[in-house]
């Protein structure tokens, strides 16, 4: 299997070459060479996907049975479409990283792959988009619908669409895991947003990967949301980030309209807490007939535990700093609940 991935350095694009060379496949990596490092054993190819020039010199590279594009989510559609094209003589189909994001209903209702998306053409540039006031929908999932749309214009029916929604796991950049395991590990009265039984899909990163080179080798295209099947409760979740650091904290559960009234910013200052209904009820049954296969969540939160005491602080991303509550003000939410 001769296999292309447009990016190929960094969390997912990396898990997927490594699990693709374990394959035995012959890969070819695609990047700018900013992020991360090289894979050993891959062929390299440096280039900026935005240049065209670059995209030529690449589909000379060519063929290859795969596309699997982990490196669309700052493009807009009609890069994504100058991408498929220059490589559509080269390359027999295209898996495509697409998100949860790109649904009308995403976060508040039920969604599986027939729910309506958002609207956005297949050549439309950075500015298509907007983000709404609760932080819905969002213009990166205006722009991730019109990258889906460029893909099937020019793939057909061996476009293959995947729809992740929250992906962890080691080498999460993002911060959001990272931050609740730093935050377990410090102890004392942890703020834990409530109700504990509130549901949740986060996804290993690993099993997106496993499932992204299945649909590579597969014959039919179409799309599937990545999420977790079983997905885990926030109190299960946050359990096991006390359990694997050892913390001798204690979570404390505040109802969300405390949080709300001390204006804790919904998915950042407590991550993965937001209240909206749908935000973790996307249906993954199609992907799991299709061979998803998840590892328990859990084994996610100790995996990338020891993936952060080996490396200290691993990855410097601007996004990691986006991610916690500012220890003075979960103090004060902390005092109310006394
Ligand atoms: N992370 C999540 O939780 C999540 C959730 C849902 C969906 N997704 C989707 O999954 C995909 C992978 O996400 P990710 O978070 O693993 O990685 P990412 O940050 O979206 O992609 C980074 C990779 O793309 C390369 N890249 C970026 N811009 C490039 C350009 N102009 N030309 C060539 N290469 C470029 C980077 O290498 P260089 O910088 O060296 O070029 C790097 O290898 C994305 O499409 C994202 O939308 C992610």
């Amino acid at each position: 299997m001769r296999l292309l991935v447009l990016g190929g350095t960094w969390f997912l694009g990396k898990c997927v070459v490594e699990q693709a060379l374990a394959r035995g496949w012959a890969v070819t990596t695609f990047n700018r060479g900013r992020s991360g490092v090289d894979v050993p054993g891959v062929t390299a190819v440096r280039g900026d996907r935005a240049f065209p020039e670059d995209l030529s010199r690449l589909a000379r590279q060519g063929d290859w049975d795969a596309v699997i594009d982990t490196s669309s989510s700052d493009l807009p559609p009609q890069d994504v479409l100058v991408a498929t094209r220059a490589l559509a003589g080269r390359a027999a189909r295209w898996v495509h990283l697409s998100t949860v994001s790109v649904y009308a209903g995403w976060p508040h209702r039920p969604l599986r792959e027939d729910s309506a998306l958002l609207d956005c053409p297949a050549d439309a540039d950075e500015t298509f988009g907007y983000t709404g006031a609760d932080g819905s929908p969002t213009k990166y999932g205006f722009q991730k619908a019109g990258g889906e749309r460029a893909v099937v214009e020019t793939f057909g029916d061996q476009a293959v669409l995947l729809r992740p929604g929250v992906i962890l796991g080691p080498g999460e950049y993002v911060g959001r895991l990272p931050w609740w395991l730093n935050r377990a590990r410090c102890g004392g009265r942890v703020l834990a947003p409530a109700p504990p039984e509130r549901h949740m899909q986060p996804v290993d990163v690993r099993d997106v990967a496993r499932f992204a080179l299945d649909q590579a080798a597969a014959s039919s295209g179409g799309a599937y949301n990545v999420t977790h099947p079983e997905g885990i409760t926030f109190e299960g979740f946050l359990q096991a980030c006390m359990a694997v650091t050892e913390s001798h904290g204690t979570l404390v559960w505040a109802q969300p309209e405390l949080l709300v009234q001390y204006e804790v910013k919904q998915w950042t200052e407590l991550p993965l807490w937001r209240t909206h209904a749908g935000v973790w009820a996307v249906d993954s049954s199609r992907a799991v007939a299709s061979g998803l296969r998840c590892r328990p969540v859990s084994e996610t939160v100790a995996e990338t535990w020891t993936w952060i005491q080996a490396a200290g602080r691993p990855v410097n991303h601007p996004r990691w700093a986006e991610h916690g509550i500012d220890p003075d003000k979960e103090s004060r939410i902390l005092a109310s609940l006394r």
